[in-house]
């Protein structure tokens, strides 16, 4: 056991109108309100403004999706984190594997975006994880080490304790396929050796590694069980109370 505390994330994606996130947030407050560990909602930013009043106060942060790599100016479609943070947004995902291949962000923008929020008192959660083809093609740990590289390229030692990992493996997110809790782990293991060569190995053994990609009820506290594995990034069994909060309180 380590003494990292654990996090649970969920990532809303693009779900929900106004009243139902507002009952959602409002079900998870009050069904975490003894739950032990750091938690988080990470709604879309339509809905942010609808959350942040009902999660003030409470155990669980506020999130963003994603945000853009300037702060301001001719931008259009894109949020700033000037104006996530007027909303009371405390957290941002970024680098998500929907963003990186669906949208085509690379390492360079999301370390752009990564950079940006933390010189703004963003917390990050910085997504990584492998392709199917590319586990396939023995590429897992080339890849995760690339993404974790040069996603936290240019970040000080000071900052990363306001970094989180996500190892999300592509093929498991959506998919009702979970990574074994031994294939994770060994992942996990690995990025945390990168953190210990770029940070040292203090910095590497405080960092928070989630696992995100098919999390349920059901296999989240085997996948937690891990010496590597700090939580969940929780896409969509976050989008129910019956569903979040056994992994949020996973014994
Ligand atoms: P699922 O939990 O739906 O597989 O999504 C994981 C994810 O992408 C969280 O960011």
């Amino acid at each position: 056991m380590s003494n990292r505390s654990y996090y649970i994330a969920g990532n809303w994606k693009m779900h929900m109108t106004r009243a139902e996130a507002a009952k959602l947030a409002t079900e998870l407050a009050a069904q975490l309100k003894d739950g032990k560990h750091k938690y988080l909602a990470a709604p879309s930013f339509t809905l942010i403004e609808t959350v942040a009043p009902i999660v003030k106060g409470t155990n669980i942060r506020l999130g963003a999706q994603n945000c853009a790599p300037e702060e301001q100016g001719a931008h259009t479609g894109e949020v700033s984190v000037l104006q996530l943070k007027d909303l009371g947004v405390q957290t941002v995902i970024l680098g998500h594997s929907e963003r990186r291949h669906n949208y085509k962000e690379d390492d360079a923008l999301i370390n752009k975006k990564v950079k940006l929020a933390l010189k703004h008192g963003f917390e990050v959660i910085l997504c990584i994880g492998e392709l199917l083809e590319e586990r396939e093609a023995g590429k897992v740990e080339t890849v995760c080490e690339t993404q974790t590289v040069k996603g936290l390229e240019g970040v000080s030692a000071a900052e990363l304790a306001n970094i989180v990992i996500a190892y999300e493996p592509v093929w498991a997110i959506g998919t009702g396929k979970t990574a074994t809790p031994e294939d994770a782990e060994a992942v996990h293991a690995f990025v945390r050796k990168v953190i210990a060569r770029l940070y040292g190995a203090d910095a590497a053994e405080k960092i928070i590694i989630q696992y995100g990609g098919s999390v349920k009820p059901e296999n989240a506290a085997q996948l937690m069980a891990k010496e590597n594995i700090d939580g969940a990034l929780v896409g969509g069994a976050s989008l129910k109370p019956e569903t979040f909060v056994p992994i949020a309180k996973f014994a």
